[in-house]
């Protein structure tokens, strides 16, 4: 056989085989339909009631007598949560439950490597079903609308093509252990303030455009098996009682077949939730038999206000999660997990790796190098903070955690002599249901700046571990301000004019203003909520043995005021309700549209090596655009680049940013290496959504495509036209 006729014979059985395997797989889900008509024909009203309403924190009933077990959940998004008590937040008391801490979503957004966000989503999965869970619950896909919101760190980025390139990834890798994700918290829950009162408003266009996406992605794409609606309401109507978006969004535009539960306490009603397509509500304010789809449903039902058919589509749809996980049948082998293995410290230190961000690099200060440098004076609280169970619902119970100080004493401390000292004093604590708390100081602080430049002043470098914890970074509530908080702008004024080696590492998942430190201080790297590794990834960046490759997720702004939602005083909304003025101009578009510079773009991120970009070309067909581009290593060091497509639509039927990051791909390069990228850009990817038609619509016009290492630092551009 000739290599022609070998190939043809290959494409052929190919070809054969996945028919046979789509017909199956047709076969399969008809043979489970028609299980979940039968299982649901033998349900009494009150066995079906059961199934759909929280009956612990964390399970909801099953129903033995035909078989059919609980469904267990845990959060999310990072690591699986502790063990808490059957009938509150209170921890259940396991010795058993302390679990890998994987860096934060907007540490995996960082790293703008769909690969290592499916290997962090399915080391997730398999902790979360060596717990014996079912649902964990994540990731969050709200979008950053304002720095200020408190889970913004959970959450990916600003922009909704990252969000869902890093979101779907997450999600199979989790399902690909048998374990649903559920993508949260649907939607605009974008700030925390407020979160359970505020009404948002906003035109279809921005839903579509920017806060569906991560949605709409995961399910289609990632084939998301839960969805959990959020806290707030939106155009007058609670997330869970929404039918416009649970019904005609999820259900008839994306096809969603799968469970929607509530966030923990979100439903205010029985008839209005249940007809809007809601499946399953979760929660922990009353007893269990009192929530609105436990005993008031059995009356509404009986008397038709809830129809028995909109019931058995609930169940049905928690049914058929449950045959997907495996859970409906014993000869089906259900992955079994793994729990805090090397394996998943080393996933936990991959992520971590690439996720962390170079800000700033004056006279190349960084990366340190043994033997050249001998002493180094070490500040900050964050220096030897453990962050793992702050944050609340995200918390983790974590096996360990690396702070940067025990991570440089073990790399480099019979090497280089450390000095640490805290340099400023953490003077806030969180109490959930009160916020951040002033605590009384128990250091003077002028004694303890005092101390740092004392110990600036005698080695060569100094290392300030600054940013903000989970007092700021947290559910339940914003930040006040985006200002370094606890004196830490003094400290780093003082200690700079004790030594110009200055290099500020960043521990926060939102923006902080860095406006007045830049200056003084050479190196800037921002460093995340970054997992149990992080204090390893840390000491390995600054040594040089890791050369970073992160790339911001959100733009830093100057200031707070800088950002749309500020800039334009459309925030919290308590008593009204709260207007997405700025519409689709979130982040990065509203800089650019405004022609606002902010601290650090969209996308910003160098690199120990550098890397030059050429060779653009595009081709059109009828349903992509085609790239190609060479990207080569021109520096010294290995290391990796994430080439960013942005593209610039007409505006001429409406206005559009002038740009949106469309692709990106990241490659490792030796010195001097090149690498070819190919990136095809969907047509379809290139629409914007035409109110009028309530549709997506590709403008006629020229277009351009700007291939560069930023938002803001584009090396190649070239035209196309769609006619
Ligand atoms: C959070 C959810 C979380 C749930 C269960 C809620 O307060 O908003 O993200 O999954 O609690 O802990």
């Amino acid at each position: 056989m000739t290599y022609k006729e070998i190939k043809f014979f290959l494409l052929l059985v190919f070809f054969i085989f996945s028919l046979d395997l789509s017909a199956k797989e047709k076969t399969d889900s008809q043979t489970v339909e028609k299980k979940i008509i039968e299982l649901v024909g033998k349900m009494t009203l009150e066995e079906k009631v059961a199934m759909i309403h929280g009956n612990s924190m964390f399970t909801n009933g099953g129903c033995p007598r035909l078989g059919i077990p609980p469904i267990h959940m845990s959060d999310g998004p990072h690591g699986v949560r502790e063990e808490i008590s059957v009938n509150s937040f209170k921890p259940a008391g396991w010795t058993t439950d302390s679990a890998s801490y994987f860096p934060t979503g907007t540490a995996v957004a960082a790293t703008w490597n769909r690969k290592l966000s499916y290997i962090q989503g399915q080391a997730l999965g398999s902790e979360s079903r060596a717990r014996k869970k079912d649902i964990i619950l994540g990731p969050g896909v709200n979008i950053h609308r304002t720095p200020l919101c408190g889970r913004n760190f959970e959450y990916l980025s600003e922009d909704p093509f990252l969000i869902s390139e890093m979101a779907v990834p997450y999600v199979e890798g989790i399902q690909s252990m048998d374990v649903a994700a559920c993508v949260k918290h649907y939607v605009a829950n974008n700030q925390e303030k407020d979160r359970g009162t505020v009404d948002i408003q906003m035109s279809d266009r921005a839903l579509h455009e920017i806060y569906l996406p991560g949605y709409k992605s995961t399910i289609q794409n990632g084939g998301a098996l839960s969805v959990m609606g959020a806290y707030n309401k939106f155009r007058g109507d609670w997330c869970c009682e929404s039918s416009y978006l649970l019904r005609s969004i999820l259900r008839d535009q994306y096809g969603f077949k799968g469970i929607v539960m509530t966030d923990w306490g979100a439903l205010h009603s029985t008839v209005k939730g249940a007809n809007a397509g809601l499946d399953l509500e979760m929660g922990s304010r009353r007893p269990f038999n009192q929530f609105y789809f436990a005993d008031s449903l059995l009356p509404a039902v009986q008397k038709g206000n809830v129809p028995m058919a909109v019931l058995d589509e609930k169940v049905s749809n928690i049914l058929r999660v449950m045959y997907s996980l495996k859970m409906m049948d014993d000869s089906l082998k259900r992955a079994t997990g793994e729990f805090v293995t090397p394996s998943h410290s080393k996933v936990a230190y991959d992520v971590a790796s690439e996720s962390v961000v170079l800000l700033q690099n004056r006279r190349n200060l960084l990366p340190l190098e043994e033997g050249r440098i001998n002493s180094i004076t070490v500040l900050g609280d964050n220096a030897d903070r453990k962050h793992a169970e702050g944050g609340f619902s995200s918390g983790i119970k974590a096996k360990y955690e690396i702070t940067p100080l025990a991570g440089l004493k073990s790399k480099v401390g019979d090497k280089i002599k450390l000095y640490y000292s805290l340099g400023y004093e953490k003077t806030s604590d969180h109490n959930f249901g009160r916020g951040s708390v002033e605590l009384n100081p128990k250091f003077d602080s002028d004694s303890l700046i005092r101390e740092a430049v004392r110990l600036a002043q005698r080695t060569d470098v100094v290392l300030i571990f600054a940013g903000i914890n989970h007092d700021f970074d947290t559910e339940g509530y914003d930040k006040k301000d985006i200002d370094l908080p606890y004196k830490q702008v003094e400290l780093i004024n003082a200690v700079s004019e004790a030594n110009p080696n200055i290099i500020l590492v960043v521990t926060a998942g939102s923006p902080v203003d860095l406006r007045k430190v830049k200056d003084k201080v050479s190196s800037i790297i921002w460093g995340w909520y970054n997992g149990m590794e992080g204090g390893n990834v840390i000491a390995d960046v600054i040594m040089g043995k890791i050369n970073p490759s992160g790339k911001m997720p959100f733009t830093l702004p100057e200031s707070l005021e800088q950002s749309p939602a500020h800039a334009l005083n459309r925030y919290h909304g308590k008593e009204k309700p709260l207007e997405y003025e700025e519409d689709i101009l979130i982040g990065y578009r509203w800089f650019d549209y405004k022609g606002i510079n902010p601290l650090y773009p969209f996308g910003h991120g160098l690199s120990y090596t550098s890397f030059s970009y050429s060779d653009l070309s595009v081709n059109k067909s009828n349903e992509n655009i085609t790239l190609t581009f060479t990207v080569q290593n021109s520096g010294k060091r290995a290391g990796a680049e994430v080439a960013q497509v942005y593209i610039s639509s007409p505006g001429i039927e409406a206005l559009r940013p002038p740009v949106e990051l469309k692709g990106f791909e990241k490659v490792n390069l030796k010195p001097g290496q090149k690498s070819k990228f190919r990136i095809s850009i969907p047509l379809n990817d290139l629409a914007w959504y035409n109110e009028k038609i309530s549709d997506w619509q590709i403008e006629k016009g020229d277009y351009k495509v700007m291939v560069g290492s930023s938002s803001r630092d584009i090396r190649l551009k070239r035209e196309f036209e769609i006619r």
